[in-house]
């Protein structure tokens, strides 16, 4: 082939990908797409989502310091925060009552922790104060509050809110035996007291907020959006529950008498910052 022609034909075929490139791009599909992202004044207005696509989102702009350069008239681009994504409609999976910390039994939880198939109701995680000294225990699946049976959160909050001013209710949960093999579970029944003020009713919480790219570490269980709000600042981390703080500095004093409160690590200076 003549090398002019050649080079015609590629030139028509970067032309061609170059428009197929764009028309791809100003398509509705990221959150951050950079269309979305310019912003012709100093402070981020909301960015509007498709109703159709997400009528349950609200899109919270996250206040940003105005850019002295953009205030100054230049027109240098100033990368626009990603907005926080915070459905409206969240699937519940935490609920706290009582010093209960109770999570929703899901087909997933029972699979993994060895629960009968098909049970349903909140499974204690953990059990403190009044929860602790009613004799409930960790890994108890709530299955009534009194008279109301109990299936999911929202059935927890609505049982909990019936006896709210009571002082005492019985907790109805089913306990596993810790025997290896088929799990066996025995219905028993505590009661539950409050000397001051009533019960008071359970408060429920979503799933964590997550980043927009973060992997997903558990199963498949639908879209994101679902369960989490996407975004920054809606969370400490490091989470001050692992207690993992960052490594205070320390002295040559205490590097060189090796003095440690924690376990080998490897060498301080790895870690610590040695003053
Ligand atoms: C049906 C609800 C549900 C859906 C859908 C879901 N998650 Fe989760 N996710 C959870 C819950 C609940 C947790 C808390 C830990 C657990 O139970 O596994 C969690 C934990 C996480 C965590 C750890 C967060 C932390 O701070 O500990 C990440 C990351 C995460 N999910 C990512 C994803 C991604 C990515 C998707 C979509 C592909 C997704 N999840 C879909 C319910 C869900
Ligand atoms: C892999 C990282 C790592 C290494 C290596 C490490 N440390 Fe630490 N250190 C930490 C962290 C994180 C903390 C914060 C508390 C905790 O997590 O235990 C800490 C806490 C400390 C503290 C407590 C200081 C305070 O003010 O509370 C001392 C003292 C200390 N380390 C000494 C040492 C010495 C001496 C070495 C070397 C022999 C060492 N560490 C090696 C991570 C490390």
């Amino acid at each position: 082939m003549n090398s002019k022609v050649a080079l015609l034909v590629a030139g028509l075929v970067v032309a061609l990908v170059l428009v197929i490139g764009r028309q791809g791009a100003v398509a509705p599909q990221a959150m951050n797409t950079p269309s979305q992202a310019v912003v012709a004044g100093p402070v981020a207005a909301p960015v509007a989502f498709p109703q159709t696509q997400y009528p349950q989102a609200t899109n919270v702009a996250m206040p940003v310091e105005p850019d002295p350069a953009a205030a100054a008239g230049a027109t240098a681009a100033t990368e626009s925060p990603l907005p926080n994504f915070v459905p409206r409609k969240l699937t519940v999976f935490e609920g706290h009552w009582q010093g209960m910390d109770g999570r929703l039994m899901t087909e997933e939880l029972a699979r993994k922790l060895n629960y009968p198939r098909g049970l349903q109701g909140v499974l204690l995680g953990e059990v403190t104060l009044n929860a602790a000294f009613s004799g409930l225990l960790a890994g108890d699946v709530i299955v009534r509050i009194d008279d109301t049976p109990v299936t999911d959160m929202e059935s927890f909050k609505a049982a909990s809110r019936i006896v709210a001013n009571r002082s005492e209710a019985r907790i109805s949960v089913l306990r596993k035996d810790n025997r290896p093999g088929a799990p066996v579970v025995r219905k028993l029944t505590v009661v539950l007291r409050e000397a001051e003020g009533g019960l008071g009713f359970a408060q429920l919480e979503g799933a964590p907020m997550i980043l927009a790219g973060d992997p997903r570490p558990h199963g498949y269980r639908g879209a994101c959006t679902d369960c989490h709000p996407i975004g920054q600042g809606f969370e400490l981390t490091p989470d001050p529950d692992l207690i993992s703080l960052p490594p205070p500095t320390i002295t040559r004093d205490m590097v060189a008498r090796n003095v440690s409160p924690h376990e080998v690590r490897g060498p301080c200076e790895a870690c610590h910052v040695i003053k």
